[in-house]
C-alpha cells in the first residue's frame, strides 16, 4: 500500500526520492508525488498513474533541491487523480504533506477549517493536515505537527516539510509504519526499508507515538509531548540483490524460484533431526508454557490465512491440541473465547496487515499469549507480539506471495515439532517428519526443474474464464491457495474447494469448459479423491491432476498431468503448491498480465 520516502543531504533530491519510489512500486498505488524545497517555496510535481508519468512531468518541469519527501498513493479518500496524489500543499503554500493511513475525523476537521476560510482542493483525508499545520505554525514545524497531531484521529505515517522552517522532514507515526535511514551527511525516511537500502542499512524504526525531526545532520524522535524517546540503530541485513529481480522476468518468478533457499533459511539452525524437534529461539514460552496451552488460535488473512490451515491440521493431528483459524477481519469484530492458556499464532509477511495486527492486539487484551510467524524483520507484528518465529524468507517484493507461504508452512511445522514432542509425538515420528523437512529443499528444486511442462500446460488454459480447485485433507487448503494464485494476477475467475464438497453445488458449474485442477498425491486420502475425479470426468470436465506416483486407478481420468515427488502428508502441499503458483504465473504471463502489480492489489494492506 502507500509509500512514503523522504531526503535531506547535500545532493539533488528528486532521482533519490524516485528511486526510493520505484523501489516501494511492488506495494500497489495508483499515483505519485513528490514535494520539494528549491531554495525559496515549496514546489509540488504529482501524476496519476505510474510512476513514469511523474517522471514525465518532472522531465518537463524540473525541481532542484536538496530536502524532499515523496509518495506513491493506494486510493481511499476520493479516486485516484492529480489533485488527490499527495503531496498535499496548504493553502498559502507553506507546509506540504504527504501521508499513509486514514484520518478518521477529516469531515469534521474539515468543516472546522472551512470555517476558518480554508478552501479544500482534493478529496482526500490528508489534506486537512497540510492546513492544520499551517494554522498551528508558530515558529516550530515540530510544534506544530504536534498540535495538529493532537486535533486527529485515525492512523497515520506523516511526513511534513515547511518553506518557514526548510531545513528538515517532521515525520510521525501511529499504526502505519515508517523508518529513519541513517546515512552520513544526510539522511532518509522511509515506510519500507527497500526504499534506502542503495544508501544506508543503518535504521531507526519509529514506534507509534513517535513523532521525528531529521535534518542533514542528524535526527531526533520525541513523542507527542517533545519529550526525547531513546532509539537503537539497526542494521538491514539483507542485500539490494534481494530486491532486485536477478534475470528473472518478474519478482514473483525470481521468488516462486527461491522456494529453496527461502525454505532452508526458514529451518537453518532450528531442525534437530536426532531429537525429531526444532530450536526456536524466540517463542519466548516456557516448558511449562508449551505444556499449559488450552487452544490455539491462529489468525491471518489471505495467503498467510491458507497457510494457518495446514498448520491448524498440522497441530491437532500431532500436538492434539484445539485449534481455530480465524480470518483477522472477522475476528476483531465478534467475542471469541479467549484465556490466559489461549495461544494466538499471528501469521503474516509483512507483519503489517491492519486486521491481522488488530486481531493480535485484541487478543492480547483478552489475555492470550501471542506468536508472531512473520517475514520482515522489525515490523510491527514481530515487535508487539509476546514472541516471534521470523521466516526468514527474504524480501518479497511480487505481491502474489510465494515464497512466504511455504515458508509459513515450514515455520508450522517446526512449531508444531515442538509443541508436538513435549506432548505425545514419539521420537520416531518426530524424526520421520524432521527428516522429511530436511529433503524438502532438494524436492522442490525438482519440481522447479519441471516448470517448462507446466509453462506449457498454461497455454492450453490462457483463454479460459473459470477455474476449479480440489483438494482434500491437508491439500484442501493447497487448493484454495492455488485458486487465490490465479485470480490475482491472472484476473481469471477460479476457486478453491474440499474435493468432495464439490458434489454439494460446484458440480452443475462442470462442462466441457471447465478446467478442474485436483491436487491427488499418493496420501491418505488418494482413493477418496479418485471418486471426485471420476465425478468431473463424467461430466465432461476437464482435469488436470498433480499426483505423486503412477496410479492405474488414475487411468482414463487425466487431461493434463504434474507430478511432485512424495513426502509426509502434512509437507505435500507445500510441494504441491509450486506447480500450482508456476500455472498461475504463466497463465498471468500468457495474458499479458502486470504480473508483479496485479490490479487493486497492494503488498501490505494497511487499511482495515
Ligand atoms: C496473496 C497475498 C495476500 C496476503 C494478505 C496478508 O498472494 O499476498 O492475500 O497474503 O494480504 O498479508 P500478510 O501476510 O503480509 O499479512
Amino acid at each position: 500500500m502507500c509509500g512514503i520516502i523522504g531526503y535531506v543531504g547535500p545532493k539533488q533530491a528528486t532521482p533519490l526520492l524516485i528511486e526510493g519510489l520505484r523501489r516501494m512500486e511492488y506495494r500497489g498505488y495508483d499515483s505519485a508525488g513528490v514535494a520539494l524545497y528549491d531554495g525559496e517555496a515549496l514546489e509540488t510535481r504529482r501524476a496519476a498513474g505510474k510512476i513514469v508519468r511523474l517522471e514525465s512531468v518532472l522531465a518537463a518541469d524540473p525541481v532542484d533541491g536538496m530536502i524532499g519527501i515523496g509518495h506513491t498513493r493506494w486510493a481511499t479518500h476520493g479516486p485516484p487523480t492529480e489533485r488527490n496524489a499527495h503531496p498535499h500543499l496548504s493553502a498559502d503554500g507553506t507546509v506540504a504533506v504527504v501521508h499513509n493511513g486514514i484520518i478518521e475525523n477529516a469531515s469534521t476537521l474539515r468543516g472546522a477549517l472551512r470555517e476558518l476560510g480554508y478552501e479544500f482542493r482534493s478529496d482526500t483525508d490528508t489534506e486537512v493536515i497540510s492546513h492544520l499545520v499551517q494554522e498551528l505554525y508558530d515558529g516550530s514545524l515540530e510544534e506544530a505537527v504536534i498540535h495538529a497531531l493532537r486535533k486527529i484521529e485515525g492512523t497515520y505515517g506523516i511526513a511534513v516539510m515547511s518553506s518557514r522552517d526548510p531545513d528538515k522532514i517532521v515525520a510521525a507515526r501511529k499504526g502505519s509504519p515508517l523508518l529513519i535511514g541513517v546515512g552520513d551527511g544526510e539522511n532518509f525516511l522511509a515506510s519500507d526499508a527497500s526504499a534506502i537500502l542503495a544508501h544506508t542499512r543503518q535504521v531507526v524504526y519509529l514506534d507509534d507515538g513517535d513523532v521525528a525531526v531529521i535534518e542533514r545532520d542528524g535526527y531526533r524522535v520525541i513523542d507527542i509531548n517533545a519529550i526525547p524517546q531513546p532509539r537503537v540503530v539497526d542494521r538491514i541485513d539483507w542485500d539490494l540483490a534481494e530486491i532486485e529481480r536477478g534475470g528473472y522476468a518478474h519478482f514473483m518468478l525470481k521468488e516462486i524460484f527461491e522456494q529453496p533457499q527461502a525454505i532452508e533459511n526458514t529451518m537453518r539452525g532450528r531442525l534437530i533431526l536426532e531429537d525429531g524437534t526444532a530450536k526456536l529461539g524466540g517463542i519466548n514460552l516456557s516448558h511449562e508454557q508449551l505444556l499449559g496451552i488450552d487452544n490455539i488460535i491462529i489468525t491471518a488473512c489471505g495467503t498467510s490465512w491458507h497457510s494457518a490451515l495446514i498448520g491448524e491440521l498440522m497441530i491437532e493431528e500431532l500436538a492434539r491440541i484445539p485449534v481455530e483459524v480465524e480470518y483477522a477481519s472477522e475476528f476483531r469484530y465478534r467475542n471469541p473465547i479467549v484465556t490466559d492458556r489461549t495461544l494466538c499464532i499471528v501469521m503474516s509477511q509483512s507483519g503489517e496487515t491492519a486486521d491481522t495486527l488488530a486481531a493480535m492486539r485484541e487478543a492480547k487484551r483478552r489475555g492470550a499469549r501471542t506468536l508472531g510467524l512473520v517475514n520482515v524483520v522489525g515490523s510491527t507484528i514481530a515487535r508487539e507480539d509476546d514472541g516471534g518465529v521470523y521466516l526468514h524468507a527474504g524480501p518479497e517484493i511480487g505481491v502474489a506471495s510465494t515464497k512466504a507461504f511455504t515458508s509459513q508452512v515450514v515455520a508450522l511445522a517446526l512449531f508444531t515439532l515442538k509443541l508436538a514432542r513435549k506432548r505425545d509425538l514419539s521420537v520416531q515420528r518426530g524424526r520421520e517428519i524432521a527428516q522429511a523437512l530436511h529433503e524438502l529443499p532438494a524436492m522442490i528444486q525438482r519440481v522447479l526443474d519441471d516448470a517448462p511442462k507446466v509453462e506449457r500446460l498454461a497455454t492450453e488454459f490462457a483463454q479460459t474464464s473459470n477455474f476449479l480447485y480440489l483438494g482434500r485433507g491437508y491439500n484442501f487448503p493447497a487448493a484454495l491457495e492455488g485458486a487465490l494464485k490465479l485470480k490475482e494476477i491472472s484476473y481469471i475467475h477460479a476457486e478453491g474447494y474440499p474435493a468432495a464438497e464439490m458434489k454439494h453445488g460446484p458440480i452443475a458449474l462442470i462442462d466441457e469448459k471447465m478446467p478442474v485442477v485436483f491436487i491427488a498425491p499418493h496420501d491418505s486420502v488418494f482413493d477418496k479423491v479418485v471418486s471426485n475425479i471420476q465425478e468431473v470426468k463424467a461430466r465432461s470436465g476437464k482435469t488436470i491432476v498433480i499426483t505423486s506416483r503412477d496410479e492405474p486407478a488414475l487411468e482414463g481420468l487425466v487431461d493434463f498431468e504434474i507430478r511432485i515427488p512424495e513426502t509426509v502428508d502434512m509437507l505435500m502441499p507445500i510441494l504441491a503448491s509450486v506447480p500450482l503458483q508456476l500455472l498461475a504465473y504463466y497463465i498471468a504471463v500468457q495474458r499479458g498480465a502486470h504480473v508483479d502489480q496485479p490490479r487493486n492489489l497492494a503488498k501490505s494492506v494497511t487499511v482495515e
